[in-house]
């Protein structure tokens, strides 16, 4: 009597594919990242691992992040973190421009390289180039011992776990919540931020596992929503200030494991180029979760329904106002707007993988895609 054993059924427990393992595994991913950094007494983060004093944070002129695809979404997001609680000037480059292009950077400045697998050798190659003019390199990757490891002054891991599939998801939300707690910490150092907005980003930090295992237990209502429009060539995913990062990253994921042309594009740039291309042949996925540009984005989502573009947003749980606007509307929980893209995140993961899934792609391994591109 033999039992049927496959190795690689095992290891996704019970998932049909390794991305969607890895979505749900995010409530962890997250927890493991933040666990024992979050001092929400004090109002500060636990960040030994940064080997800068307190003197070299507050003379920090300048950051540079450097990473490619969907570290480079994230650290798009880190930018505007750094500027809003750190008070720092923050540039934002893809490492394989960067090392060709002619940096102008000094010894008071930071340069950041995130990279999940810390083997991507354009990134590393970036780093090398900016070391060469002194800078301090703090790296975030996922790979204890990966080679970014050896290369900068710093460390800060996400602990996400070993990630199988392609596209990347729960390293991306861990890489999320790393320049959070490191935007906090700076901000703090530096006297940008108080000890009390500091609590409250925390506090809703602290939320994010919880919420996002409320979108998770929710999901059919997302699978839906994808098969409703999987026949569609073209989407668009828009979005503002801190969603235009996450709209990015959505239109990445759709890409990657659908093969369905999709564009991020932030929302007020819509005027200037891609309202030629809408009709009703091209879903457009609006992030309208609550925040200071709340009302500019209902404003381009008028816009889009004029051109007879189906839209779906995604909203605030408590918000009645946008179902009158849109077709279809995915909720987040109630999230401070500072973390609510986390939130939106795993909602166009999600997305994007039952998009994938109607149209019976190969999700886990997408044509012409490596998980870590090694060669330039
Ligand atoms: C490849 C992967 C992407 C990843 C990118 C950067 O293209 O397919 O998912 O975002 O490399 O990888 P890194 O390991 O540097 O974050």
């Amino acid at each position: 009597h033999t039992i049927e054993w496959d190795l690689e059924a095992a290891e996704k427990a019970g998932y049909d594919h390794f991305m969607l393992k890895e979505i749900h595994e995010q409530p962890t991913a997250i927890q493991k990242t933040f666990a024992g950094k979050l001092m929400e007494l004090e109002g500060t983060i636990k960040m030994d691992e940064l080997y800068l004093t307190p003197e070299q944070i507050k003379h920090l002129r300048r950051a540079t992040i450097i990473a490619c695809g969907t570290s480079w979404n994230a650290g798009i997001l880190g930018k505007y973190l750094f500027e809003k609680l750190a008070g720092i000037h923050t540039d934002i480059e893809t490492a394989s421009e960067f090392r060709y292009g002619n940096p102008v950077l000094c010894g008071e400045e930071l340069t950041i390289a995130i990279t999940q697998s810390g083997e991507t050798a354009d990134t590393l190659a970036a780093v090398r180039s900016s070391q060469s003019y002194g800078c301090r390199t703090v790296a975030i990757t996922n790979v204890v011992g990966s080679t970014i490891t050896r290369e900068s002054s710093s460390v800060v891991y996400t602990r996400a776990g070993p990630e199988i599939g392609v596209a990347a998801t729960k390293t991306f939300t861990a890489q999320l919540i790393t320049l959070y707690m490191l935007a906090i910490y700076l901000g703090r150092v530096r006297g940008v931020l108080s000890a009390e907005e500091a609590k409250n980003l925390i506090v809703n930090i602290k939320r994010l596992p919880g919420q996002i295992q409320k979108i998770l237990n929710r999901k059919d209502k997302i699978k839906e929503c994808a098969e409703q429009f999987a026949d569609k060539r073209d989407y668009f995913f828009i979005g503002r200030y801190l969603n235009f990062p996450i709209a990015l990253e959505g239109a990445l994921k759709l890409k990657e494991i659908s093969y369905i042309h999709a564009e991020g594009y932030a929302a007020g740039e819509l005027k200037h180029g891609p309202l030629a291309l809408l009709t009703d042949e091209t879903p457009v996925v609006a992030i309208a979760t609550k925040g200071h540009t709340y009302d500019k984005i209902l404003s381009n989502i008028k816009e889009v329904k004029a051109r007879d573009a189906t839209v779906i947003a995604v909203a605030n749980e408590d918000d009645t106002e946008i179902e009158k606007y849109v077709d279809e509307v995915l909720r987040i929980p109630q999230s401070h707007e500072m973390t609510a893209p986390i939130l939106t995140s795993v909602v166009l993961q999600l997305l994007a993988y039952y998009t994938a899934l109607a149209n019976d792609c190969s999700i886990d391994k997408p044509r012409n895609l490596a998980k870590s591109v090694t060669v330039e």
